[in-house]
């Protein structure tokens, strides 16, 4: 696909990871939906970002949690630029979780975030997708759903349910939609993990250093263009699973 002039939600797109991708897709000439929840005035720099440098965006709010809140922002972006070509799951929760303490609610909150919401996006975006006769669909990863991590239960099962979940788009939304996954290692550490906790993920890595949020939005942009890789997850984790 040739993003110039094509329209991209990235949701979770007004920080970290998902703003990179955000900014990337820019760069290659998409119109960029900034979905974000609490962090409004990041979003709203997002947009001034990709504005100042001669793209468009616009920012659009979503509790990801809410499933009708996920199909109004989806009707939101195409009201307002009359399309929808890509959609990048990026939005997540990642906290501790030791095996005795989960509770329902953290089970719900990782499972409605990470996994069932995804999902429903790509519900509500095939329509408009496959009424132009294309689109892609990326869902942002972890190596965690290939190998789980400890004490992160909810999340690793969250996040292998999402490489289930490319598999089974992939296979219900096909020919027109391409459907892929990144499961992406260790590039920006929580605000709250400490030098030695940094340090322990760089060590965990073949490359021995963290990955950069621009090179996951590269196999992002990657993965928009290539119109023949499908169902696919990509690992790119600095050769974590195999060290
Ligand atoms: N960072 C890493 O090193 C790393 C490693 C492996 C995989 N990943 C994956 O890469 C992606 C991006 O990582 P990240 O570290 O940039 O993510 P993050 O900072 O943990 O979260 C991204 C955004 O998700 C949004 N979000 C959380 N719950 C939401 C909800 N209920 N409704 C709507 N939005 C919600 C938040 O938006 P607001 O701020 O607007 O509330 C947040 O800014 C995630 O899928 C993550 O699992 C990241």
């Amino acid at each position: 696909m040739e993003l110039s002039g094509k329209v991209a939600l990235v949701t979770g797109a007004a920080r970290r990871v998902g703003e990179s991708i955000a900014l990337a897709l820019a760069a290659r000439g998409a119109v960029i939906g900034v979905h974000y929840r609490t962090s409004a005035q990041q979003a709203r720099q997002t947009v001034a970002e990709i504005e100042a440098k001669g793209g468009t965006a616009q920012a659009f709010h979503a509790d990801l949690q809410q499933v009708g809140e996920i199909e109004a922002m989806i009707s939101e972006v195409a009201a307002a630029f009359g399309r929808l070509d890509v959609l990048v799951n990026s939005a997540s929760v990642f906290y501790r979780t030791p095996f005795e303490n989960v509770t329902e609610r953290d089970w719900d909150t990782f499972l409605d975030t990470n996994l069932k919401a995804p999902f429903f996006a790509a519900k509500f975006a095939a329509p408009l997708m496959r009424r132009q006769g294309a689109g892609k669909i990326v869902n942002i990863g972890d190596s965690a759903g290939v190998k789980p991590y400890n004490n992160y239960l909810p999340y690793s099962v969250s996040k292998c349910g999402l490489i289930g979940l490319t598999e089974a788009l992939a296979k219900t939304l096909a020919p027109e939609i391409q459907v892929n996954c990144l499961a992406i290692g260790p590039v920006l550490a929580p605000p709250q993990y400490t030098p030695a906790q940094i340090d322990g993920l760089v060590r965990s890595t073949l490359n021995k250093r963290l990955g950069t949020p621009e090179e996951v939005a590269r196999a992002v942009v990657f993965l928009c263009e290539t119109d023949f890789a499908t169902g696919a997850t990509i690992v790119i984790d600095g050769g974590r699973l195999i060290a």
